[in-house]
């Protein structure tokens, strides 16, 4: 009880008082007046604490966008130059009678060799796009999709294809089996 009252003793309220007027007349303990103004150097340092969270978060941001933003978008397609002429294999992959595909740059090719005598087409029916084989029991290449028949030189025999089958070049080198653009 000794205590309570001495905490409202007129003495003690007074220091209180005092000690309050004192603080807020801009003096801090220690002497020093309180700066009380708020420019300087404290905003010039949250400005930059401020820019520097900022760049990092970009940074950040940027890091995590990067490979969704490299899955969304393709990658531009290299642009291979097609070559003139190509050894797409051996001649001894088409014996007589018998009808292989190759590839040759972006097209898929047919070399027949009919009976010896060796001709290349193009192996995409023009039709509707399957591809076609050789047929040796009736000398044609055929496109078993929808049944067009076509000569071996890729003229039209038959069949509901518009136009012929693109014509290549087609010869051997030594044991290399060369095609080249018509
Ligand atoms: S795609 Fe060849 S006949 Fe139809």
């Amino acid at each position: 009880m000794a205590q309570n009252s001495n905490f409202k003793s007129p003495e003690r309220l007074d220091s209180l008082q005092g000690g309050a007027a004192e603080q807020s007349s801009g003096t801090v303990p220690g002497g020093k007046s309180r700066d009380t103004s708020l420019s300087g150097v404290d905003f010039e340092r949250r400005s930059f604490l401020g820019k520097t969270v900022g760049g990092i978060g970009a940074v950040v941001a940027a890091g995590a966008l990067y490979p969704v933003v490299k899955y969304i978008i393709p990658p531009a397609e290299k642009e291979v130059k097609e070559k003139d002429e190509v050894v797409v294999g051996k001649a001894s992959e088409v014996p007589p009678d018998s009808g292989k595909i190759f590839q040759f740059n972006k097209d898929k090719v047919i070399v027949v060799n009919n009976g010896g005598k060796l001709s290349a087409v193009s192996a995409v029916c023009t039709h509707l796009g399957c591809l076609v084989q050789w047929k040796a029991d009736e000398d044609i290449i055929y496109c078993a999709c929808h049944g067009a028949r076509y000569e071996d030189n890729g003229r039209i025999i038959s069949g509901p294809q518009p136009l012929p089958l693109a014509p290549y070049n087609v010869r051997v080198d030594g044991d290399d089996l060369v095609i080249s653009k018509a």
